[in-house]
């Protein structure tokens, strides 16, 4: 079975690609390498000595797409392909829409007219409006507060209607909570450019030296110890899910959403901990003022990802710094020289 990755040379889809490849899946990939390079997939290949087959196109080009499509028989897409700073997408919004918009229609209409009935859509937790409570739950109420998430919000929207006209097809909408971590072999791992604006990314980059300290976003927060909680999971029992979700789709049809998250929640107080302890490396930390736009805590209910799909994470908040320092500890520099 042939599957394709929309932005599959990016930190999740490669991680995916390796579990597929590692399955018995064959796997193309069509990534404009906007956030990412080709090294993830020439190590995605080293490291399964599988092939991939690789499109450098852009997925809202309709005929490059249509080109793909006819060249390689696929079965099912996963679509990752988007833009995801949350405060580039703040200041440059047409660009966030046009880009994650315009890659999911068109890629649904090249879908469409080739044959192709099954999609696997990278969504948030990020849909779910601030006000809700955790755990959240699949049918909470959704809002977002920047355009990156009405993104999200408008790409689940837009494949549930699609689907919804075209009632042979079957779409599976995965919110994702917090991926961090890497393929415990360290050969891929979350490589983003500039100084970066997730925790985990940030800690990494002081743990090697290259920043001097963390900045806390806050700790007056209503939480254990008054810093944020968020839900975090391994990216491999992300990419796994993938897999979960896609067999499901193959036997459904219609559009379900599933939370994918461990449904725990730790502090950023926490992690600091969890990663020292678990690789014996310092970081220093100070306390600033909260970030706008965060919240208190969010984590998930994954019980639908359980029952459903039969998918639970296994990987502990130790796996995931052991894996980050495997992974930076190899490539200090990411994926570039
Ligand atoms: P990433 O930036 O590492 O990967 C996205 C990939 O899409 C990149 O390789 C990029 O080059 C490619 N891309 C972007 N626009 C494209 C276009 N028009 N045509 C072709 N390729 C394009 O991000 P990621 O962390 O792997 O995220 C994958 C998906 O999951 C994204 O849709 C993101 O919004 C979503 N998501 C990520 C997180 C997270 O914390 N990483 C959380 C929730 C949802
Ligand atoms: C971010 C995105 C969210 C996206 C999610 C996916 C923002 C505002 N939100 O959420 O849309 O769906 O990633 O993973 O970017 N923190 C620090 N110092 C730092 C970085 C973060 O204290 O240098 C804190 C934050 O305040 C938060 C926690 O760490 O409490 C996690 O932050 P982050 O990794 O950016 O993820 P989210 O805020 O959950």
């Amino acid at each position: 079975m042939k599957i394709l990755l929309t932005g599959g040379a990016g930190y999740i889809g490669s991680h995916t690609a390796l579990q597929l490849l590692e399955c018995g899946y064959e796997v193309v990939v069509a990534d404009n390498l906007c956030n990412s390079s080709y090294e993830s997939i020439r190590r995605v290949q080293e490291h399964t000595g599988k092939p991939i087959a690789f499109y450098e196109i852009d997925v809202a080009d309709g005929e490059a797409m249509d080109a793909l499509f006819k060249a390689e028989p696929i079965d099912a897409v996963f679509h990752f392909a988007g833009l995801k700073a949350v405060g580039e997408s703040v200041q440059k919004p047409l660009e966030y829409y046009r880009n994650n918009l315009s890659t999911t229609i068109t890629l649904l209409d090249r879908m469409y007219a080739n044959g192709v009935r099954y999609i696997v859509y990278s969504s948030s937790a990020t849909v779910y409006d601030a006000a809700n409570v955790s755990p959240r739950l699949e049918d909470m109420s959704l809002g977002c507060t920047n355009p990156y998430g009405w993104t999200k919000f408008m790409g689940e929207r837009i494949i549930q209607d699609f689907v919804t006209a075209n009632p042979e097809m079957s779409a599976v909408l995965l919110r994702y909570f917090n991926p961090i971590g890497a393929h415990e072999s360290g050969c891929i791992g979350e490589d983003p450019a500039g100084i970066p604006n997730n925790l985990m990314p940030y800690i990494s980059q002081v743990a090697i030296g290259k920043l001097e300290k963390l900045h806390v976003f806050g700790n007056d927060y209503d939480t254990r110890d008054g810093t944020g909680v968020r839900d975090y999971l391994h990216v491999v029992d992300l990419a796994i899910g993938h897999i979960k979700a896609l067999e499901f789709a193959l036997k459904h049809t219609g559009t379900e959403v599933f939370n994918l998250g461990t449904g725990c929640g730790y502090s950023v107080l926490e992690i600091v901990d969890a990663f020292e302890n678990t690789n014996g490396v310092k970081i220093p930390y100070v306390i600033d003022g909260r970030r706008a736009g965060d919240i208190d805590e969010y984590y998930a209910d994954p019980s639908r990802a359980n029952e459903v799909l039969g998918w639970k994470a296994e990987r502990t908040l130790s796996d995931m710094c052991r894996d980050t320092w495997t992974w930076l500890q190899k490539n200090p520099n990411g994926f570039r020289e």
